[in-house]
């Protein structure tokens, strides 16, 4: 059998040509990014973007972010606005998605954003996408590289966990430096917050000047990202526990906790920023020993502690 950590590719400028020649193709790769790897493919492509779906099992109505070098591409596909304009001078490149309106004259393919009248658009700033990007002459639509709802994956060893042999071609970028989905902002009439992320909803609404919401619960399929159940590993997760039962995996935080094998601490120095960059992977092993139950202790639930919340609770629907 063909050892498939053959489909791993060191980012050097030979493999990083080779990446765009099998993008050109309308193919899929995998592909690392700040936040999380993602599954890349042409955003004007019909037959690229099925793939996509295909190869997650994502439903059709669930639509994908798509991913530019800089503001001269993303002009001719979406209505900008003064806001927009704000945010993307003060966080992009980085972790922050802007949904806005979709032009008629757009070559995004529809299947991408599922029929809707607005496109989510990011900016990401690892340097190996940016230069995938920058010589490219169509943007690049990258959900999460994972099987739909389940976890994230954060190396480029966890996206052949997720698809062995299905994707051929994962470029490795090292572990992802943030390991939590961006935060989606909603720009075209009013300003809500669809998906929390590193980039906080207080952060913007100083900036900006302007108090902002999250969407409300009841207008969910506007991001389905935002369903309940998602980021899951497939095993029951409790929240806010001040201890473990027998044999459950227990993710705890900060440094008063012992070092035992059933413990999984997402950050000794109590550090929220390392504690989001090892959450998914830390999912992902628990898994993988075949824990069949995790506690989660009680995480304070500001700034990326809210995020790390955030998902635990998607994670355990
Ligand atoms: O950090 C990230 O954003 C990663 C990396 C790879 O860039 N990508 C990512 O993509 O998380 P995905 O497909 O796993 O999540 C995209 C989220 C979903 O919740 C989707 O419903 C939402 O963005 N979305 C996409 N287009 C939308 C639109 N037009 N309106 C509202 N939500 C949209
Ligand atoms: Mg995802």
């Amino acid at each position: 059998m063909k050892n498939i950590y053959l489909n791993i590719f060191n980012n050097n400028k030979k493999n990083i040509k080779k990446a765009r020649g099998i993008l050109k193709k309308n193919c899929v790769i995998a592909v690392p990014t700040e936040t999380v790897y993602g599954l890349a493919g042409n955003a004007y492509s019909n037959s690229a973007i099925n793939k996509i779906y295909k190869i997650k099992g994502r439903p059709k109505k669930n639509p994908l972010i798509i991913h530019y070098y800089n503001l001269k591409q993303l002009k001719k596909d979406v209505l900008i606005n003064k806001n927009f304009l704000k945010l993307y001078n003060k966080f992009s490149p980085g972790p922050l998605t802007y949904v806005l309106k979709k032009r008629k004259k757009s070559r995004i393919t529809s299947l991408a954003t599922s029929n809707l009248k607005t496109v989510a658009v990011r900016f990401p700033s690892h340097k190996v996408i940016r230069s995938i990007l920058k010589e490219l002459k169509f943007p690049l639509a990258i959900p999460s590289a994972n099987i739909s709802t389940g976890v994230s994956p954060v190396t480029a060893h966890d996206v052949v966990d997720e698809f062995g042999n299905k994707v051929k071609f994962v470029l490795n970028g090292r572990k992802s430096k943030i390991g939590l989905e961006s935060t989606v902002i909603k720009l075209d009439e009013d300003v809500r917050i669809l998906r929390p992320g590193v980039i906080s909803k207080n952060q913007i609404s100083k900036f900006l000047g302007i108090k902002i919401k999250f969407l409300k619960k009841s207008s969910q399929l506007l991001s389905p990202g935002m369903l309940k159940k998602h980021y899951s590993p497939g095993i029951p997760i409790k929240l806010n526990c001040k201890k473990n039962d027998n044999k459950a995996a227990f993710i705890v935080f900060g440094k008063k906790y012992k070092s035992n094998k059933d413990n999984f601490n997402l950050s000794v120095k109590g550090s929220l920023k390392e504690a989001g960059k090892n959450l998914y992977g830390t999912l992902r092993k628990i898994k993988k020993l075949k824990y069949k139950k995790i506690n989660v202790v009680k995480i304070t639930n500001k700034g990326i502690g809210s995020v790390i919340n955030d998902r635990l609770k998607r994670a355990s629907n």
